[in-house]
């Protein structure tokens, strides 16, 4: 008797105590932009998972980063981020840059072919048979000998496209991909370096020193109490400092005004606006800002893309197939399982962002058919109302659907094509 009472009082207590510590209640409506967004895509949208663009937020990223990066400093467009000749067409044309960081060899075709005008610069080496592949590929008025630069990180590799340069009767201009403390290859150290720049001047008829680049993201994500950030950047600047003043010194005869000091990227570009070395910044996702990007280098910046999917079915509280009682044990403690959503698609490198606390469901699992999602009995949709996804990268969601919708004072104004890949 006295022992049931005890299991009672034990249990009420841990039952109490269980409540104190269920999850808070994250549910929403739509906000202004997301509403209006909403109503327009149920009259006029694709009824299909698609992308969102948004021209007006994509123009404000624009001019946060032109303020930024000022002459004599120019901005480079990462392409793999932006991976859209129109997009990349309009963004060099407002930013008033024709320089592109590329990173697939069909890519940097379309862009050769697309934007014959521009400077193209490797953004990773590539296998020797890719870069002849783009020679075999290459249509139109784009001179790769003028207005494209090869990324070299060893002398193995340097050798490699000097043959291929001889083979095809060109010239080459060698871009030298040095670690400035990312320490994802490069050259590492000052003889690296020189085996390097002495295969460059080896072959004057073929090859040209045309730069180098210092890629350094961990800036701006090594936590604050390992290492200062101050501390960081200081020691990017003497190791690419270290470079540039080896080769003027010792290879005066590869050194010209064209030589192009590429470096950084959408988490730290904003750190350079006092740096008097480097010449050219790349920037590419933050003109979008995924949330991979909600750094605080990045706090000027607003997201433009959205994955935009039309809710199917909509009901009461999740339900857990063959587990009934946990999915009442959990809907009775989980505020935000009061309503359940399926959605046209799902699975995407992407959170949920509006209506605010929709949830995936681990129980449930994902799915790239129709996925579930969760939300508390303030979450404000129903059938056919559109659930707004932020893609957590730009490179790889924005090749899965298709034509961007592109949005400009809440209206689609545009469908825009994506690379073929
Ligand atoms: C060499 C290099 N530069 C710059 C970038 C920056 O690209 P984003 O601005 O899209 O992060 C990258 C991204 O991977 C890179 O590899």
């Amino acid at each position: 008797m006295r022992l049931g009472r005890i299991g009672l009082v034990v249990a009420t207590g841990l039952a109490t105590l269980l409540y104190a510590v269920r999850p808070r209640d994250d549910g929403g409506a739509y906000d202004d932009y997301f509403r209006g967004l909403n109503a327009m895509l149920r009259k006029n949208g694709p009824a299909r998972p698609s992308l969102l663009l948004d021209l007006d937020r994509l123009d404000q990223n624009i001019d946060v980063l032109r303020q930024s990066i000022r002459e004599p400093k120019h901005f480079r467009v990462v392409d793999k981020s932006l991976p859209s000749i129109p997009l990349l067409r309009y963004i060099c044309e407002r930013a008033r840059t024709n320089r592109i960081m590329s990173f697939h060899q069909p890519f940097m075709n379309q862009v050769a072919a697309a934007l014959p005008g521009s400077d193209v610069l490797l953004g990773k080496p590539m296998p020797v048979r890719s870069a002849e592949q783009f020679y075999a590929d290459l249509r139109g008025d784009f001179d790769p000998d003028r207005q494209l630069q090869w990324l070299i990180d060893t002398p193995a590799r340097l050798a490699e496209y000097r043959a291929l340069a001889e083979r095809l009767g060109r010239r080459m201009r060698i871009n030298v991909e040095i670690d400035v403390g990312l320490h994802r290859g490069g050259v590492q150290d000052t003889a690296a370096l020189e085996s390097i720049l002495a295969g460059i001047a080896a072959a004057p008829e073929r090859l040209e020193l045309a730069g180098f680049m210092g890629y350094d993201p961990h800036v701006a994500k090594v936590p604050s109490w390992a290492r200062s950030r101050q501390s960081l950047i200081a020691d990017v600047h003497a190791a690419y400092q270290g470079y540039v003043d080896y080769t003027r010194s010792r290879h005066p005869e590869l050194w010209n005004d064209r030589i192009t000091l590429n470096g950084a990227g959408s988490p730290t570009y904003r750190l350079y606006e006092n740096d008097t070395l480097l010449d050219d910044l790349s920037v590419g996702s933050a003109l979008v800002k995924p949330t991979d990007f909600d750094l605080d280098t990045l706090a000027p910046h607003v997201p433009a893309l959205f994955i935009a999917t039309p809710v199917l079915k909509a009901g009461a509280a999740a339900r857990l197939p063959g587990l009934d009682a946990l999915s009442t044990l959990l809907d009775w403690w989980n505020p935000n399982l009061a309503q359940t959503f399926f959605m046209y698609g799902g699975n995407w490198l992407a959170h949920p962002a509006a209506p605010p606390g929709l949830h995936n469901n681990g129980l449930f699992g994902r799915s790239s058919n129709q996925e579930m999602l969760n939300g508390s009995r303030r979450v404000v949709l129903g059938v056919d109302d559109y659930v707004f996804l932020r893609p957590t990268q730009s490179e790889a969601v924005m090749l899965q659907f298709g034509d961007l919708q592109v949005v400009r004072g809440g209206q689609i104004v545009d469908r825009w094509r994506v690379f073929d890949q």
